[in-house]
């Protein structure tokens, strides 16, 4: 049988919520992942050094029984944030702060309106050699949501990455050619994060044939010629793009209704799709690089020791899953059939 074996990925951007959710959050992504960079959008948001240690703490208590997985915690920009707080949670160990545009996405009204404003803190940053994680979109009512995360770019992260060149920064879950396009070409303080989703669907995933909430997220699925530059960059193994499944899990009846919240729960089968999108290119041997090298590189941490192995054999997304409350949640391509395994003993 083929198999492939890597050295232990990480996860570099997903969502675990908060409280009784982290009871089937946690083990989902500690089943293959060693690290995972933990989003701050609760409501309230993580704000604070002490916000992110206590947060820290209930995902370490959510962990399965024996399992090494460690939560890297960032904290939400706000426009009360202090270069004084940035101080402390570099003090702390945090690496990174994560800077949602208002009104972005998932419990974002919380987050940055006057972004010029908070220079001061990304200077805060880059001295304390944290890294800026970025959600790429603009807000404004008049741009088109397909246009959101391109005019970001031009408008918003080339003066911040013109202006604090040592800062590291991650434009996270690309999501467009432009993007793909802006951080090959921009300098080697800039990296991005890929989703699943964005690489194995395109708009029309979402749209043709039926309205599908299950494949809406934020940023949005774009049209097959961005999807195609997504698939190029990770096959061409370039150390500037890797793992970040946005792992997003929100309640079926919050999916399934008028007004659907946006996010795919991609935890369930995280590492076996990406392997799937790598096999599909005839790139498998890039994809220890995506999961496993380059993220840690970027962030200036120890690689895991350690390795996970995938066989090709076919199994089954489950239809849903149930949470201890009994509320059911549809993982993402639930039902549908994955040909790359994760071994477990
Ligand atoms: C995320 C969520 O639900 O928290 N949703 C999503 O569609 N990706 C927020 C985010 O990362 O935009
Ligand atoms: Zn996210």
């Amino acid at each position: 049988m083929q198999s492939i074996t890597l050295q232990t990925p990480d996860d570099w951007h997903l969502h675990f919520r908060d409280g009784d959710m982290l009871k089937e959050t946690v083990p989902a992504t500690a089943r293959c992942f060693r690290r995972a960079i933990v989003m701050p959008n609760l409501a309230p948001p993580v704000r604070t050094a002490d916000d992110a240690l206590a947060y820290r703490s209930r995902i370490l208590a959510a962990r399965p029984e024996g399992s090494e997985f460690e939560p890297l915690m960032t904290l939400y920009l706000t426009d009360r944030t202090t270069p004084e707080d940035i101080a402390q949670a570099a003090a702390a160990g945090i690496p990174a702060v994560k800077l949602y545009p208002a009104g972005a996405t998932t419990n974002s009204d919380a987050a940055v309106t006057d972004l010029e404003g908070r220079y001061p803190v990304l200077e805060a940053l880059q001295k304390h050699k944290m890294l800026l994680l970025i959600h790429g979109e603009v807000t404004d009512a008049h741009i088109d949501i397909f246009d959101r995360e391109r005019v970001f770019i031009d408008e918003k992260l080339k003066p911040i990455v013109e202006r604090f060149p040592d800062l590291r920064v991650v434009f996270e879950h690309i999501t467009t050619k432009e993007a793909v396009e802006f951080v090959e070409s921009t300098h080697a303080n800039v990296a991005a994060t890929i989703t699943p989703q964005h690489l194995l669907l395109n708009r029309n995933d979402m749209l043709v044939g039926g309205i599908r909430p299950h494949n809406y997220c934020l940023p949005v699925l774009k049209r097959n010629i961005h999807q195609q530059a997504l698939r190029a960059v990770v096959a061409s193994g370039s150390p500037k793009f890797f793992l970040g499944t946005d792992s997003a899990p929100h309640v079926q009846a919050k999916k399934e209704t008028s007004c659907g919240c946006a996010g795919c729960y991609s935890a369930w089968a995280a590492i076996e799709l990406y392997a799937q999108v790598f096999d599909e290119l005839g790139a498998l041997d890039k994809l220890e690089g995506f999961a496993s090298h380059y993220g840690p590189d970027f962030y200036g941490l120890p690689r895991n020791s350690g390795t996970i192995t995938l066989v090709k054999e076919d199994w089954r997304i489950p239809e849903s899953i149930t949470l201890a409350d009994g509320e059911p949640i549809v993982p993402f391509m639930a039902g549908q059939s994955v040909p790359w395994k994760l071994v477990t003993d």
